[in-house]
């Protein structure tokens, strides 16, 4: 006798966020959109009550909340029980998460940063602090970083890299949202690859998995290269100098 269906198990997502949200917005568009069979974004959270992620999520129909207490693990850990969370996803928030909710969340935590890391991490290193020194160092390359998150921070097992290029007369402004950009097509993806199994942090401490790659998409033809200086972008970008899936 064949065995019964089970319906796949939908994820449950948490997202934190300090800021305007503009990472937060390609996430709900992506679980509103493409990944829609993948999960929900259930709850958005921020530490400061005034962010536009918050606004952005209440216009999405997510539930909201402030977390009162950054350092208080269990207290986030509450507001994350109460919404159900079993995915948390930080898109710009500022605040170190506490070691109660790094370990509850264990393989299930990500982050996006705007740099390669570990270059241009750590602590005070976030926002145009970032780029200023990414140029004041005069490195070519930048990019983003997906990672998984431990107690410290920007230094989880890294999921996905992509280069961005550093352009000579780049100001901070023009550099951060060019890096912005790709941040918005490359977290959606990861987290719905961490939110479906795809991906899995293993016991080895290392990043396991595949991207769940969309039908009609060939993956060998799945890589990422450096990204033009304009918001239209399609599947076949120039400059194949990243292949980040399979690992
Ligand atoms: C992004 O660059 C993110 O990588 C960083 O903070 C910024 C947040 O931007 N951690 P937004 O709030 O998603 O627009």
């Amino acid at each position: 006798m064949p065995a019964p269906r089970t319906a796949p198990r939908r994820a449950r997502i948490a997202v934190l966020a300090s800021g305007g949200g503009s990472n937060l917005q390609a996430l709900l568009d992506h679980f509103a959109g493409p990944a829609a069979h993948v999960g929900d974004i259930v709850w958005v959270g921020s530490d400061r009550a005034d962010a536009g992620a918050l606004s952005r999520a209440e216009k999405a129909g997510a539930a909201t909340g402030v977390v009162e207490h950054p350092a208080d693990g269990n207290g986030l850990l509450a507001q994350l029980d109460r919404a159900g969370a079993d995915t948390l996803v930080l898109a710009g928030y500022l605040k170190l998460i506490p070691a109660a909710v790094v370990h509850a969340f264990h393989g299930k935590l990500l982050n996006v940063h705007p740099a390669l890391l570990p270059a241009f991490g750590g602590s005070g290193m976030y926002g145009p602090r970032i780029h200023a020194a990414v140029l004041e160092h005069g490195v070519t390359i930048t990019g983003v970083t997906v990672h998984f998150v431990n107690e410290h921070f920007d230094r989880g097992p890294i999921i996905a890299q992509w280069p961005v290029p550093v352009l000579p007369g780049d100001s901070v402004a023009n550099l951060a949202a060019r890096v912005l950009r790709v941040e918005h097509r490359l977290f959606p993806l990861c987290v719905a690859a961490v939110a479906s199994d795809a991906i899995v942090l293993g016991e080895d401490g290392r990043v396991h998995g595949h991207l769940d790659v969309p039908i009609g998409v060939a993956v060998p033809a799945w890589r990422f290269g450096l990204v033009p200086d304009t918001e239209a972008h399609d599947d076949s970008f120039p400059g194949d100098v990243a292949r980040l899936f399979p690992r």
